[in-house]
């Protein structure tokens, strides 16, 4: 395993670069480096070198521990076989965050959090892993199943490779799992939706790839953040099962409409942040229900038609994106007046109608961009008629529109691609500017709803825009 992990790392590098040049739409450099058959064929490559079984643990499995090593008590032993295992699965630690992982004392070691057992106030656990921004290169061993005492276990911004194992699915009362930013292959981990009491899913960041299972959505999960990775297909249907209050699907390759069951949110989403896909159809108008969210961001899809007029009734609205898509007609001057909105981008779109309060103006309490659009008169930086008429020339009617691939349609992973070809959508019409180019994520932090914390996490939970401030700088 080893030796598979450290054999592809000059590939991690590459495609690491990719990824950034992906990030910043630099589709010529990224067209010479790797493509996306080529990294989907390194990634499958490296999962069948990592994979020993699926990496869960025989049930009666035992560690040889050291005769001269004694502990307080047996699940401090085991806790002590898990990290030990971990320590001989990484081969890079530049910030020697693991150099004193020696000694029954785990309680001591660097990123390691004991608490008293939930079930037994006398006995001390360890209640948590932290080794957020190592950097540290590796695998996760099937014994991290032994820690199953953990309720947070953070490694954002590693060079953690490989596959999350199955024996995660013991961690009975982990509550938080961060492995963003790190570089994570194969298909979505499904191990994740068999840890039970999971509420904090983050896996931003890494090289995961395929569909989302539906059952991602009907978990009791409080935020799923699995933005840019290599997901593709659509959006599942279910959508709107889900309790979270951040949903963040951001720079991945969904297809297809945004599911109408988005609305059934209502009473739990406050951010949506679907940013940078290519999905298409028209936003549907059950959006709008979601009236208790502050974030909606559906920015550089191909969305077509009109902005549903419920939007007049999302009052808790602060930020609000729609730009780089191809929508058109009004934008409507009470959506520009809702009284928390901060900042409402309609650029690079087909509108024709922009009312006075929705003129970008250093005066509007509202940061406004209407840049590139198809408004007449006075606005500067509009598209030039040559390139609004065709396309106004054809209205969508989002009454009888469907769009490309409906709900329920798995795509397959796109067919091999000869290595020469650019990989980067190809921008309809014109070329927006590469925008919110995203940061690597920071430690991952609690939401209100849950109660366990970790000593080293250092950074907000999600800025609003489901960006994510960073404290470690780019890793890549
Ligand atoms: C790493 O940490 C260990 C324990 O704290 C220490 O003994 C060792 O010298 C450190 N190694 C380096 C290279 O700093
Ligand atoms: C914890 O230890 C105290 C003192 O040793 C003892 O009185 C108590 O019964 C113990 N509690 C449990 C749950 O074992
Ligand atoms: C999730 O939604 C689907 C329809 O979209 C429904 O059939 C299913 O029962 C829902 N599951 C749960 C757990 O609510
Ligand atoms: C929105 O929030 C208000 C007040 O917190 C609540 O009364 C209302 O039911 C919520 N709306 C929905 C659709 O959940
Ligand atoms: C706004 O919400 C109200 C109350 O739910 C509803 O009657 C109205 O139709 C909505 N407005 C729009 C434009 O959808
Ligand atoms: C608006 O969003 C941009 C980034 O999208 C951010 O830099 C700016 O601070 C925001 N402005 C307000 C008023 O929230
Ligand atoms: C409008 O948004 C575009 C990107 O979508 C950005 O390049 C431009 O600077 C923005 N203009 C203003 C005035 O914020
Ligand atoms: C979350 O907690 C912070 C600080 O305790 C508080 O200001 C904020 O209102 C809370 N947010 C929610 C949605 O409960």
């Amino acid at each position: 395993m080893e030796a598979a992990c450290r054999a592809t790392a000059a590939v991690h590098l590459r495609l690491a670069l990719v990824v950034y040049l992906l990030a910043t739409g630099n589709a010529l450099l990224a067209a010479s480096a790797l493509s996306d058959a080529e990294a989907s064929d390194i990634a499958r490559r490296q999962l069948l070198s990592l994979r020993e079984g699926d990496g869960d643990l025989p049930d009666d499995f035992e560690f040889d521990i050291r005769v001269d090593v004694t502990f307080a008590n047996g699940r401090l032993r085991r806790a002590y076989a898990a990290l030990q295992a971990w320590r001989r699965a990484i081969y890079s630690d530049p910030k020697n965050f693991t150099g004193g992982w020696v000694g029954a004392d785990v309680c001591a070691y660097f990123g390691v959090t004991c608490a008293p057992a939930l079930d037994d106030a006398n006995t001390t656990v360890v209640a948590g892993v932290d080794l957020n921004g190592g950097d540290i290169a590796g695998y996760l061993p099937a014994e991290l199943g032994l820690l199953t005492d953990i309720a947070f276990f953070h490694i954002n911004s590693n060079r953690f490779c490989g596959i999350i194992p199955k024996s995660f699915s013991r961690l009975s009362l982990l509550h938080e799992l961060d492995v963003s930013n790190n570089r994570f292959v194969g298909g979505f981990p499904a191990v994740v939706l068999d840890i039970p009491l999971l509420k904090y899913l983050d896996l931003r960041y890494n090289g995961f790839d395929g569909a989302l299972p539906p059952q991602l959505f009907d978990k009791d999960l409080d935020a799923i953040f699995v933005n840019s990775n290599r997901f593709v297909g659509v959006i599942p249907e279910n959508l709107g099962n889900s309790t979270a209050t951040v949903v963040v699907l951001a720079n991945n390759a969904f297809v297809g409409c945004i599911p109408r069951s988005v609305g059934r949110m209502a009473g739990t989403l406050d951010q949506l942040v679907l940013l940078n896909n290519r999905l298409d159809g028209c936003i549907p108008p059950e959006l709008a229900d979601l009236v208790n969210s502050t974030v909606v961001d559906v920015s550089g899809n191909a969305l077509v038609g009109t902005l549903p007029e419920g939007l007049v009734n999302m009052t808790r609205l602060e930020q609000l994106d729609v730009s780089s898509n191809q929508l058109a007609g009004a934008v409507a001057e009470r959506v520009c007046k809702l009284p928390a909105l901060a900042n409402f981008s309609f650029a690079y779109n087909f509108f024709t109608v922009e009312p006075v309060a929705c003129m970008p103006s250093v005066n509007s309490p509202v940061a406004l961009n209407d840049t590139s659009n198809c408004i007449n008169g006075e606005r500067p930086e509009q598209k030039p008629s040559t390139e609004c008429a065709p396309v106004l020339a054809h209205p969508v009617d989002c009454r009888t529109n469907v769009c490309s691939r409906g709900p329920g349609t798995v795509m397959p992973p796109a067919p091999p691609k000869p290595t020469h070809v650019p990989t980067t959508p190809v921008p309809k019409a014109e070329t927006p500017p590469a925008k919110k180019v995203p940061t690597p994520p920071a430690p991952s932090q609690l939401t209100n709803n849950s109660k366990i914390t970790s000593d080293s996490s250092t950074s907000e939970f999600a800025t609003p825009t489901g960006e994510i401030p960073s404290t470690t700088g780019s890793s890549y």
